[in-house]
């Protein structure tokens, strides 16, 4: 019964400084999940790029359709993403999470779609660790390298493991339509009105980007803010809920 939870980029950074952590929310979630670690089961975190990631991809013009030859490019995309993931593993272990690192660069590539094997991650559940990946790059068949989005990484987690329940700890509390927390999105048309684009700089679309991958999955994702994750990782549904349709 594994959960996959993302840490949204923008929830643990200041989207719009260059690789700054919020060090409050970054503390705020790595304790929501020390403190449920003992009840939730399997987990696996991924964490999304912020002001770390889409800073340098925006820079050296990769995306996730736009690749890069240039290797001292897309090793400084990824130097960035492993400064945040540390600073992410290092919040966990404060907060007694037995967290370890796992680099998309390192296992997974694209060509006609997205390859993550999971075997070592499997492993990892197997001995109670918890392990955390992030946005990266990857070699992309044809492209050199693109940015690979952790919403990305959480469908492929999700399907690969068979994964009881997903969730998408964001910077809104759901998917929000005026004012109002969407209750259940079933289509992208279901949420149209309501799904812009992201403000800040972000090369992997935003909450449509979100969506879309979300109803990709055959298990029911949750979309929500900083202050329901302790609910979430308690078993309950809060924000939004996203079902696909391949149901
Ligand atoms: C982006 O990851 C990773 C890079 C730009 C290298 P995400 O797309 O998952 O990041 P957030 O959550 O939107 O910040």
């Amino acid at each position: 019964m594994t959960t996959v939870l993302k840490l949204g980029g923008s929830v643990i950074t200041h989207k719009d400084e260059p690789e700054t952590v919020d060090r409050e929310a970054l503390d705020r979630a790595a304790g929501a999940v020390g403190s449920t670690v003992g009840e939730v089961g399997p987990l696996v975190v991924v964490h999304g790029g912020g002001s770390f990631g889409h800073h340098h991809a925006d820079r050296h013009g990769v995306s996730t359709g736009t690749g890069s030859d240039d290797a001292e490019a897309l090793a400084t995309i990824h130097g960035a993403m492993t400064d945040l993931s540390d600073r992410v593993i290092g919040a966990l272990h404060a907060r007694g999470v037995e967290a370890l690192p796992v680099r998309p660069l390192s296992l997974a590539h694209r060509d006609d779609g997205l390859h993550l094997p999971c075997e070592g991650i499997e492993a990892m559940l197997g001995e109670g660790f918890v392990p955390v990946l992030h946005g990266d790059v990857v070699a992309h068949t044809g492209s050199g390298g693109t940015v690979l989005g952790g919403d990305e990484i959480v469908v492929s987690l999700a399907r690969t493991l068979g994964a009881a329940r997903v969730g998408l700890c964001s910077t809104v509390p759901g998917v929000l339509d005026g004012g109002d927390v969407l209750d259940r999105i079933g289509s992208l048309e279901d949420a149209a009105a309501a799904l812009g684009g992201s403000e800040a700089t972000d090369v992997t679309g935003g909450m449509a980007g979100k969506v879309r991958a979300l109803l990709e999955l055959s298990t029911p994702a949750h979309v929500f803010g900083l202050d329901d994750l302790p609910e979430f990782l308690a078993g309950d549904t809060p924000g939004t809920t996203v079902l696909g349709g391949d149901r």
